[in-house]
């Protein structure tokens, strides 16, 4: 089941996710829709001190089941407390990650295989995509020297994996793209914001006919 105005953004990290997400928001908000801007993990309170157990270097190594679950038990909550009534509302839901991080981080990056990540999905909480997916690419290296800041901001647990891990959450995304050409809109997120704007919201436009 697809939905209409539910648009998640996907990449690695440092992709530049969350300034495109805003753009895209007032890019809705400018055409007189109602808007909800999420983030995932997270997105509920549970939601939030999964996030915090998720990304926090105290917790150390996770098996990389105990990840999976835990992604998944905060999208359970996520899901149907947040994102669906948003839909039913009227809403346009912007999602900061969803199901496909789960396919990159955990099946790719961690090695559980995507294929394993897709049905333990679809056991427990459907078959419930995002219309678009904006998956914003960025080189291993030069996403993580995005997402500390030129040293100024401490690397999360997941952001301190090593760069191979990196590598196959990259090389995951692309094979993701490739295989659902119709719902992927990949863009390189080394460009400037405002050209990486401009061909967010023409893909936008393409998609939803009626909306420029
Ligand atoms: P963020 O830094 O983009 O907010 O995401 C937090 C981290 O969580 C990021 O390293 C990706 C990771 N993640 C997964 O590994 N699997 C998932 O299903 C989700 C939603 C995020």
């Amino acid at each position: 089941m697809v939905n209409r105005y539910f648009i998640t953004f996907e990449g690695p990290e440092g992709s530049g996710k969350s300034t495109q997400i805003k753009r895209l928001q007032s890019f809705f908000i400018s055409k007189g829709f109602e808007t909800l801007v999420t983030r995932e993990p997270g997105g509920t309170k549970p939601g939030d001190s999964i996030r915090e157990v998720l990304i926090s270097k105290s917790s150390g190594n996770l098996e990389a089941e105990t990840e999976l679950f835990l992604m998944l038990a905060q999208r359970c909550e996520h899901l149907r407390k947040i994102i669906k009534p948003a839909l039913e509302a009227g809403k346009v839901v912007l999602c900061d990650r969803y199901f496909d991080s789960s396919v990159a981080y955990q099946g790719y990056g961690r090695g559980l295989g995507a294929e394993k990540v897709r049905k333990a999905h679809e056991e427990f909480l459907g078959d419930f995509l995002p219309s678009m997916t904006v998956l914003l690419q960025i080189s291993p290296e030069e996403g993580l020297k995005r997402a500390n800041h030129g040293g100024t901001k401490q690397l999360d647990r997941m952001e301190c994996e090593e760069l191979a891990f990196h590598q196959r959450v990259f090389d995951g995304y692309n094979k993701m793209a490739e295989a659902e050409p119709e719902r992927f809109v990949k863009i390189d997120a080394v460009g400037s914001p405002d050209v990486i704007e401009k061909i967010i919201s023409d893909a936008v436009k393409n998609k939803f006919r009626g909306l420029s």
